[in-house]
This record gives structure tokens, sequence and C-alpha cells, in this order.
């Protein structure tokens, strides 16, 4: 009996070395010491032994059976350990891979411009207002000194919506925006309004029937045409650098008395006159002025007591200059190849 618990002993170990699988280990320890395994038949032996040979044999066979058991969960313990092992070799990750790219759109370069324009007002402590796209005639034109026969309306010809006489349209400039404030406010009024206005102009490189806008408007006691050289001066200095100086000529603007346009040295040749400014060491920028006594009164405010200054910039004209682009086309076709310089 001794050599035959031995044997089982040998003979389980060796299997147990060549168990490669967690299940069949399992069917392993039932073979040996389920109810019905090798070990527990020769122990239903025991019976037939003699007294002193028993408890001899009783030791030997739980010795047997501790063993194997031992054998069992090491075995065992070692195949978790492998299972594990592969288990993470077959999950990692290879981090030494580049990753996907994500691509991040950009702003668009007439709204980086106007967020640097808005930033740069909110700075002077300007507020931002914002007016309607459509509007009716009499804030488009008539309260800003262009009534219905005046020649200058011929300058900024618009859509007009159908059926409505006339009377309401798109607007063909953000000064409209002045006439809203005013009306809804009292001075002093520090805004500027960036929009987008519309012309019936054919497309070509300088025009398109869509454009931009920033319209400002200062109201309150005492304000001067100092007060907007040296807004614009601030602007324009922040925009192109410190070297660009401002030339102010006297124009004309029904809304404004008196007008001015406002000009910029060159941004190629610096003033000395080339291509670009063809020769005139300046390019206009924007329309200004004093806000007309009438403008003024027709929002009900006291031109006795108030003045203010106005200005209208054309947004797409100063990202042109700012960043020598040559076609006002190129804003409006969702080309990525020059959208993306920016
Ligand atoms: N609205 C004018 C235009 O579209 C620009 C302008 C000129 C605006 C003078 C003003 C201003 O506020 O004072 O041509």
């Amino acid at each position: 009996m001794k050599e035959q618990l031995e044997k089982i002993e040998a003979k389980a170990k060796q299997e147990l070395v060549s168990c490669s699988e967690i299940k069949a280990l399992d069917e392993l320890r039932v073979r040996y010491l389920g109810k019905k395994g090798e070990l527990t038949a020769i122990l239903k032996q025991m019976g037939s032994l003699s007294p002193e040979e028993r408890p001899v044999i009783g030791q030997l066979a739980n010795k047997v059976r501790a063993d194997i058991e031992e054998a069992l969960s090491s075995r065992l313990a070692a195949l978790k350990s492998e299972a594990q092992a592969a288990k993470i070799r077959e999950e990692a990750i290879d981090i030494t891979l580049p990753g996907k790219k994500i691509s991040y759109g950009k702003f668009h370069p007439l709204t980086k411009v106007e967020n640097e324009i808005r930033e740069i007002f909110m700075g002077m402590g300007f507020d931002i207002a914002d007016g309607p796209e459509i509007d009716d005639d009499y804030h488009v034109f008539e309260a800003l000194n262009l009534p219905p026969d005046h020649p200058a309306r011929d300058t900024q010809d618009t859509f007009y919506i159908a059926g409505t006489n006339e009377k309401i349209l798109l607007r063909t400039q953000t000064s409209s925006v002045q006439v809203h404030v005013m009306e809804n406010r009292k001075p002093p009024i520090r805004i500027i309004s960036p929009g987008r206005v519309f012309r019936s102009d054919a497309v070509d490189a300088t025009h398109s029937p869509l454009f931009h806008q920033i319209e400002g408007l200062v109201v309150d006691k005492g304000i001067t045409m100092s007060d907007l050289k040296g807004t614009l001066e601030t602007l324009m200095k922040k925009i192109y650098g410190n070297e660009c100086s401002l030339r102010f000529r006297p124009h004309h603007f029904p809304f404004t008395e008196p007008s001015c346009e406002v000009d910029i040295s060159c941004f190629n040749c610096g003033g000395k006159g080339c291509s670009m400014c063809k020769d005139e060491g300046y390019i206009e920028l924007l329309g200004a002025g004093m806000v007309h006594p009438k403008v003024l009164e027709n929002c009900g405010i006291d031109s006795n007591i108030y003045s203010g200054f106005a200005f209208g910039i054309g947004l797409e004209r100063t990202v042109m200059g700012r960043y020598d682009i040559n076609d006002l086309r190129l804003f409006y076709e969702n080309d990525v190849r020059f959208l993306e310089q920016f």
C-alpha cells in the first residue's frame, strides 16, 4: 500500500507539471483527491491493514494528500499568474505610437481682427452695441440726415425687401446703429458696433455685396475732434504698430459736420509711395466726423448741451492692409489654404 501511495504521488506530480490549463488542473484534482478518486480508493482499503500498519499508512496517506494539494495549488497559482501576464501582454497599449492628431479650426481673419478691435475699444471703456441687419429707411438714411432725394443715397444702393414700398431694407452702413443707440440711451454714450452691411455692388477684388463695418459713436458734454483723433490713433497704433501715422482729410458725410476721411501711412512703403498706395504714401481706412447736430436732435439729444464723434471702419480693408491681402473675394471663398495662414 505504501508503494501504491508513493506511486500515486509521483504520478500526480508528474501530470501536474505537464498540465497547462486551469480546467485540466481541476479535473486532476477530482481524479486524485475526489470522492471517487484514486487516493480515496486506496484509503477505503485501510480496513484490511493490521492495527500496527494502519496509523503508519494513515499518516503517509495524509501526507500524500497534503503534498498533492499543495502541488495543485502552487501549480494553480503559477497558471493564474501566467494567464494574467499573457493578458497584460495581449492588451498592452503601445504608447510609442504617435496619436491621431486632432486638427483644430481657426478664427477667420475677419473675426480675428474684429475681436482684436473689440478688445482695444473695451480697454478704452466702450460698450459693444448691436443693431438689426434688416432695418427701415428711417434708421439707415433719414435719421442720419439723408432725406429721400439726397444724392448721397446713390452711392449706397441697397437691397429692398419686396412689398414694403422701399421702406424696409438691408442696412448699407452700420451708422444705423448710432440712431438705435441714441434713441434708447442717454449720454454719456461710448459704443462700437461691428456688423454686416449690404450694398448692391458687383463682386470684384475690392467690392462685395456683403461686407463688414465697425461703427463707433461717442456722445458726451465737451467732446471735440481731438477726442476723435486720439481714439483713432490709439486704435491704429495698436493694430498696425507705433510707426504708422494717420492723415485726416476733409470730406463730406451727411451725418457728420465737420467730416473727414482718415488715411493710414502705407503698410508697404511706410509713406514714401509705392504701387500698393498708388504713390500716395497713404491708404484710405475710414470715414469719421463730429456727429451732425441734426442727427443728435433727431434722436432726442440736445445738441446745445452734447456733442459727439462717430466713425465707420471697413473691416475687410483693415484686414487686407494688416495681412497684405490683395483680393477681397478670398475672405468669402472658404478656401482652407487661404484661411489656414492666419
Ligand atoms: N457710414 C459710412 C460709410 O458707410 C462710414 C462713416 C463715415 C461712418 C463717417 C461714420 C462717420 O460714423 O462718421 O461709408
